[in-house]
């Protein structure tokens, strides 16, 4: 193949830059076409054509249905690594040795009290208020206690502003959902694995010994590793470019978790179980929820369903179904929405509809399911996918930063009024 793309306007030929990753994906590199043209630019709504960066971290092939971190298959990790492992892995790129592991998560731990400020934050909440919109409020003012971590110019700086977040982060995930029940808050304990203190934060209760349960500890472990990073993503995308400010890592998290909150994001996991719950209220009319979906005259989409880059199984909804299988027989629980969810998924798998466009069940169809086993409430779904998806928006921003890549500042076709005189209010 050409290594240049040539681009013919008004008779005129313009040649760019063809790039090749690692992976043999190729792009045309565009940086100077709106100088060469004198001002024309692409447009590509929603970005659907278009790269925002290179990056090192995770590789999709969305035909093949394939994802790697940083080289590693998810199935390989999902099956032999832990969660903190993984974390490690995205953020400095290769996987830790027995003593890197340890000092990271010592210094995750030396990092994970949050000011008891932070309280008159969180019980200003009303109960009612959703735990990702306390959660992005809480990462954001986490700025005003930990000001180190603001301005984060060096590698140091920036290892020091990751490891607290890693801390504390988890604590305010705890506290948000400790507040909507109405229970005193929990500082953990940090002779526990970092998942292990996460569920004893979430689920202790002041008046019974805490005994973690080895089935929940690994369902989580799992989960997040397969939340973990995603390329470049809306809400990854979100993290990126507020950092590309130069803003600092913990609001541009913030800014990260209020994107995933959307429900055509990581918001669909907690949209999933409330269309299972409305079919399962329907009688099981799986029918009726197939036929909205497809009615373009109805705004309701298939949950659960359907992604930007896979056009095929997305593999982490492989190895969560699995694993929902796995979990709720461990647990002996016989849960009506599972198979509610995989009859709508042979279902919409069948149909001519979905089979046309290529819409799978993506990582949001079943984790819903083992969330709801664990007896996290669906509230607090879409938070663990940001606590699953943590390292590797820090990653991310991390990756930006020491690439120095410029402000992200996209351009845009004007479709406004032309120039017009100012008319004086009685005149109008
Ligand atoms: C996540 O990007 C990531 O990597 C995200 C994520 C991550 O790890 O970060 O993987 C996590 O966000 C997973 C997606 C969770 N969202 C949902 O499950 C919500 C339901 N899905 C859809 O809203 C939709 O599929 C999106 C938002 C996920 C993708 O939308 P696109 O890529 O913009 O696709 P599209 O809207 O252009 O759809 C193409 C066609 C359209 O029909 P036509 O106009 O061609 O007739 O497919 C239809 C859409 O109407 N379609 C659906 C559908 N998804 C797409 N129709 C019914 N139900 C659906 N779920």
């Amino acid at each position: 193949m050409a290594n240049t793309a040539t681009i013919e306007i008004g008779g005129k030929k313009y040649e760019f830059p063809l790039v090749e990753g690692t992976e043999k994906e190729v792009a045309i590199d565009i940086k100077s076409l709106r100088a060469a043209t004198n001002g024309i630019i692409t447009l590509d709504s929603g970005y659907k054509n278009t790269g925002s960066c290179e990056s090192a971290i995770t590789f999709l092939d969305g035909e093949k249905g394939i994802l790697r971190y940083r080289g590693y298959s998810i199935e390989e990790l999902a099956e032999k690594a832990d969660f903190l492992e993984v974390a490690y892995l995205l953020i400095f790129g290769e996987l830790p040795t027995k003593d890197e592991l340890e000092k990271f998560h010592n210094d995750i731990k030396k990092n994970s009290i949050v000011d008891e400020d932070v309280h008159k934050i969180l019980n200003a909440f009303p109960k009612a208020a959703h735990p990702m919109g306390v959660l992005s409020s809480l990462t954001s003012a986490l700025t005003a206690f930990n000001p180190s971590s603001v301005n984060v110019e060096s590698e140091e700086d920036m290892y020091n502003a990751i490891v607290k977040i890693l801390g504390k982060m988890p604590v305010l995930v705890a506290w948000t959902m400790r507040k909507k029940q109405g229970l005193p808050l929990d500082y953990g304990d940090d002779s526990l694995g970092y998942v292990e203190n996460i569920l004893k934060m979430m689920f202790s209760k002041p008046n019974h010994k805490y005994e973690n349960n080895k089935i929940y500890v690994d369902a989580l472990d799992k989960l997040l590793i397969l939340h973990a990073d995603h390329e470049q993503n809306c809400s990854t995308s979100t993290v990126r470019i507020t950092g590309s400010s130069h803003a600092g890592l913990f609001v541009s998290l913030a800014a990260g978790i209020s994107a995933l909150w959307g429900p055509l994001h990581g918001g669909a996991n907690q949209a999933v179980l409330e269309m299972l719950e409305a079919i399962k209220a329907d009688g099981g009319d799986t029918a009726k929820y197939m036929a909205k979906a497809k009615d373009k005259n109805d705004p309701f989409r298939l949950m659960g369903f359907g992604h930007r880059v896979y056009k095929n199984f997305d593999p982490r909804a492989r190895i969560i179904k699995k694993a929902a299988d796995e979990v709720l027989e461990a647990l002996g629980i016989e849960d009506p929405i599972l198979e509610i969810a995989k009859g709508l998924e042979k279902e919409a798998l069948e149909d001519p509809y979905f089979v046309e466009r290529k819409l799978y069940p993506n990582v949001d169809f079943y984790s819903g399911v083992i969330y709801r086993a664990m007896n996290i409430p669906q509230e607090m779904f879409t938070v663990m996918f940001a606590i699953g998806r943590l390292p590797g928006w820090i990653a991310q921003w991390r990756e930006m930063r020491l690439r120095k890549e410029p402000i992200g500042r996209p351009r845009q076709l004007y479709i406004g009024e032309t120039e017009r005189s100012f008319v004086p209010i009685e005149k109008r």
